[in-house]
């Protein structure tokens, strides 16, 4: 297959070049577009045929659920039921945004994008390239991150291109995403409401929004509670150490091994010596966050065997950033047994 390659201002979307993509999607096609998360490979939410697509492109395993995007509230009220009064709030606060809502699911969401569950994922971005998409389809779009499964979301359209180019019917390039990573995840089925996945909104924003109790439930394989798949796992083994700690010895440690190692550092670090990638991250976790899946994706074109990871502190953004990591380190194997 062709993959049409569409350019858009991720500002201010040319209408044509999104018609182009949204009659993709209503003809039952795949087209990966941006968020302000990471670039989404979406089909229409209301077709089986073309949510079976989005898997087989993907590689991605028919237990784990798909994330419907929509375009407005009332767009999302036609998919769940059983909403409690605290949503409201939710939504009229972070939406659009990467806040994404898991409820009960109403009859029309097919079975593949729930993965078979009850309940279904649902998100407004807040990016305009996605919105008129959406909008231009004039259907809910099930969406994925855009990259083969198990590798590293993707934030350029250079990396979709990477995973997934000549798999799908078109990539729209909106230019490199906000955030970085992607949305949290908060399930409202029962309460108190459990964060599912850390993200760009923090536990601490949604804990002051709502009087409700939360809870935050660190889940290893897929979030719905299916069998375990990995997510966030670069080729390049992943050292994860907690922030502020000296890199040093780990780093002297795997140069004499004749490894080839990389770090990503925050604090003040001396180093004895340049290791062969050095990333150092000075603006806090906005800038980690922007950085971090293509770090991951350099370590493995440098065939890095290696690359030690300062983890900023856990509260905030900083959360959302340290947990990828960790995954990634869990993903290997590396750093399981000291790290947890
Ligand atoms: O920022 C994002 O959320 C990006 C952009 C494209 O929107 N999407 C994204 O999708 O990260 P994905 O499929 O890579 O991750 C979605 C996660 C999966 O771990 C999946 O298990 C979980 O959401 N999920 C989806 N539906 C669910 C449901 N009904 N119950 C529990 N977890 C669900
Ligand atoms: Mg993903």
């Amino acid at each position: 297959m062709q993959t049409i390659y569409l350019k858009v201002d991720s500002n201010r979307p040319s209408p044509r070049i999104i018609e182009i993509a949204a009659s993709l999607i209503r003809n039952g096609e795949v087209v990966a577009f941006p968020t302000e998360t990471v670039y989404g490979l979406g089909a229409n939410a209301l077709d089986e045929n073309a949510v079976h697509k989005i898997f087989a492109a993907k590689g991605r395993r028919m237990d784990n659920p798909l994330i419907v995007h929509v375009c407005s509230w009332e767009q999302a009220s036609q998919l769940v039921i059983d909403i409690p009064p605290e949503v409201d709030t939710l939504v009229k606060r972070f939406w659009p945004g990467p806040l994404t809502i898991v409820a009960r699911s109403q009859g029309n969401v097919p079975e593949s994008v729930r993965a078979g569950q009850p309940t279904v994922a649902v998100r407004m971005p807040d990016h305009p390239a996605a919105l008129e998409l959406i909008r231009a389809a004039g259907v809910p779009i099930a969406a994925p991150s855009a990259n083969i499964s198990g590798r590293p979301s993707p934030t350029s359209a250079e990396h979709v291109k990477h995973d997934l180019n000549g798999k799908i019917a078109a990539i729209l390039d909106g230019g490199n995403t906000g955030f970085g990573i992607e949305s949290t995840i908060i399930d409202v089925t029962q309460k108190p409401f459990k964060i599912l996945r850390p993200g760009a909104i923090s536990n601490e924003q949604l804990a002051e929004s709502i009087a409700a109790e939360l809870i935050s439930v660190e889940k290893k394989g897929t979030l719905s509670g299916s069998a375990a798949a990995p997510h966030y796992q670069p080729m390049v083994k992943v050292k994860a150490v907690p922030y502020g700690t000296s890199i040093t010895n780990e780093l002297e440690c795997h140069e004499l091994k004749g490894l080839k190692v990389g770090a990503v550092v925050i604090s003040d670090q001396h180093m004895a010596r340049v290791p062969a990638m050095l990333v150092t991250i000075t603006e806090g976790p906005e800038e980690y966050g922007r950085k971090l899946y293509e770090i991951f994706r350099l370590a493995d074109e440098k065939q890095l065997d290696v690359i030690v990871m300062e983890t900023p502190p856990e509260e905030g953004f900083g959360r959302a950033i340290a947990d990828r990591i960790k995954q990634a380190a869990r993903g290997r194997g590396i750093g399981r047994d000291d790290n947890e």
